[in-house]
């Protein structure tokens, strides 16, 4: 009777605490929504369940039958019927329950599927701000672990959650009917057996949340190591973090075996409570058999229905911790899909008139960034460009330049003022017509992982060979391309062949080019390379400012080297978020401020 004994140690029984618990279960109703497409399926999966937890009882009533009349000298003729009979319940419980376990895990995946769509495609929707604060691992292991818990619920616990409640209240049922007397004596050790069970539970609950804590810290702490591999090379730091690594897991070791040694005493305490009530109710019942107020078929069936209802409540004790932790993951879960991006498309979006021209008009424009609200990034902020006009931003780092692209590109809502491409103020136009106006050229180009073209095609997926290739051509980077093992089909990125920095950068301004916006944002373009490949990415940046069909895109460039923009007419100096200067080179020179300044360092 002590088979499932152990696992009550995980966790106490749902009756332990009744208040606290139906508020930690209260996360799962949020999955309602996501099961209700599939409530055929559940009453389905639901009556599959009923089916074999009826055949689960039958068989000690047939048992009893068996030793009661099976061997009958005058039952000779029968007992093939009997077993016949156990034959057909068994089949009717293997294909009930094969048919329930296949419904329900088809559910869980199903489901699980739909909320982890959900999640990504809402976490996609966020504005930049939140995963400013949300750490990227963390947001994947919600994605991948939350979701499995969650799965394994839907999936498999509930049903045999399910399962064990029907099988526990009908073994019960038929232990009443067998022989009250027994039943009454068997609940009698009931109390003793919970009390016991609740008081260790407790101790334990709160042993294997410190254990999973510390496991968390040594896993956040190898990641930190591994996502740094080179530094701690290079620093020779591996002693230190063998060292750190060694003493988080000692940790996490005792941890778990203060938890398991409380574990094992509450497993002997069980058994031994359990064992003795065993012993005292079999006692009482072979008395009755010996004085023939009970036959011994009863007395198996009895017995047969007690490890029933002690396997069913040991395993309903099991799933319940998981159910919590499932909850728990549900509600993380949920959290993320409540939280509701800060910038959002008005309801009656404007609509740009086409042709877009790229009028960019900055108006009185104050912002702080929401993780420093005390601190202005940007402050009285006035500036207008001209269709197809150029623009340098030039300044100290942290003057607030890339912050104006930022705003531009409504990644953020200023705090006051605003911001207008072609006269219409950008807050009143969906993001998405916004954003594919623009394209931006930043200092690190990124690679996805696919091939050059994929990468090329990036924001215009449905763009042909020709155009992909004119766009490269144009970007300066035709020509290494060709020179690649697989021309424009090499894969790059994370498992394809590393890129140089100067060609990175032309395959960004190849993608710029085929997006074909009529605003370009040229973020320290070039800052990262050396001369030689400056000089290509040069070209390229000047092909794509060009426009096309003489229509010059609208450009603002921020450079670090003032080389690069020299020769541009009009040169903005920011610093600490204000324009302290404009003009072109010459005169900025002349005035003797901080692009002076700046000039006689870098020249
Ligand atoms: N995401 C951010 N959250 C908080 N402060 C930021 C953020 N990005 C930039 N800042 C701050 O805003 C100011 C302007 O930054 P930025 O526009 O990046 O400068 P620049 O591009 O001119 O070097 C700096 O003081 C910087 O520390
Ligand atoms: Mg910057």
């Amino acid at each position: 009777m002590a088979i499932h004994k152990e696992n009550d140690a995980q966790a106490a029984p749902p009756a332990a605490a009744p208040q606290p618990a139906a508020r930690r279960l209260a996360p799962l109703a949020a999955l309602r929504p996501f099961l209700r497409p599939h409530l055929r399926l559940i009453l389905l999966a639901l009556v599959a369940l009923a089916v074999a937890a009826g055949a689960t009882l039958v068989l000690p009533v047939a048992a009893r039958e068996i030793v009661d009349h099976g061997f009958d000298a005058n039952a000779a003729a029968h007992i093939g019927r009997y077993f016949f009979g156990f034959l057909a319940v068994s089949v009717i419980m293997g294909v009930a329950s094969a048919t329930r376990y296949y419904l329900v895990s088809w559910i869980g995946e199903r489901v699980v599927a739909d909320v982890r769509q959900r999640v990504f495609s809402h976490v996609l929707s966020l504005s930049p701000e939140f995963f400013e604060s949300a750490r990227t691992g963390e947001l994947l292991s919600r994605l991948t672990g939350d979701t499995t818990l969650v799965q394994t619920v839907i999936g498999s616990s509930a049903s045999f959650a399910l399962r064990s409640i029907v099988t526990t209240i009908g073994a019960l049922l038929m232990m009443a009917i067998t022989s009250p007397k027994l039943t009454g004596l068997a609940l009698l050790s009931v109390p003793v057996v919970v009390v016991s069970i609740i008081l260790l539970g407790r101790r334990v609950r709160g042993l294997s949340r410190a254990a999973q804590d510390r496991i968390a810290e040594t896993s956040a702490l190898a990641s930190e190591v591994l996502n740094s591999m080179p530094t701690v090379q290079a620093y020779t730091h591996e002693p230190v973090d063998r060292e750190r690594f060694s003493a988080a897991t000692e940790t996490a070791f005792t941890t778990g075996i203060r938890r398991t040694r409380v574990r094992a005493v509450m497993t002997a305490v069980v058994i031994m409570l359990v064992g003795a009530c065993i012993v005292g109710v079999l006692w009482v019942g072979a008395s009755d058999v010996l004085a023939k107020r009970l036959s011994s078929g009863q007395l198996l069936q009895f017995l047969l229905f007690a490890i029933l209802l002690a396997s069913s409540v040991g395993a309903l004790s099991e799933l319940w911790g998981e159910v919590q932790r499932a909850a728990g993951a549900t509600e993380r879960l949920m959290e993320i899909l409540a939280t509701t991006p800060l910038i959002r498309a008005p309801s009656q979006p404007l609509r740009l008139a086409q042709p877009v021209r790229g009028a960019i008009e900055f108006r009185q424009l104050r912002f702080s960034y929401p993780s420093r609200p005390e601190h202005a990034a940007l402050a009285d902020f006035n500036l207008s460009v001209a269709p197809g006009d150029a623009v340098a931003l030039v300044g100290p780092s942290g003057a607030g330049k890339s912050t104006v692209f930022q705003l531009l590109l409504r990644f953020f809502d200023p705090g006051a003022g605003q911001v207008l491409l072609d006269g219409i103020d950008i807050a009143k136009l969906d993001p998405s017509e916004l954003r594919a106006q623009i394209s931006v050229v930043a200092q690190e180009a990124v690679i996805f992982a696919g091939s050059i073209a994929d990468n090329i095609r990036y924001g215009r997926p449905e763009a042909d060979d020709a155009a992909v290739q004119a766009a490269a051509t144009a970007a300066a980077a035709d020509e290494f391309i060709r020179r690649l093992p697989l021309g424009y089909a090499t894969l790059v990125g994370e498992r394809g062949i590393t890129l140089s920095g100067g060609q990175r950068q032309r395959i960004a301004i190849a993608r710029a080019m085929l997006r074909d916006a009529p605003v370009l944002l040229l973020d320290e373009a070039t800052s990262a390379l050396d001369a030689e490949n400056e000089r290509l990415v040069q070209q390229g940046l000047a092909n794509l400012m060009a426009g096309r069909g003489g229509r010059a895109r609208t450009t603002l460039v921020i450079a670090h080297r003032l080389a690069t923009i020299q020769k541009l007419k009009r040169i903005v100096v920011l610093d600490q978020g204000r324009i302290v200067a404009q003009g072109d080179h010459a005169q900025l020179v002349r005035d003797d401020g901080l692009y002076a300044r700046l000039a006689a360092l870098q020249f």
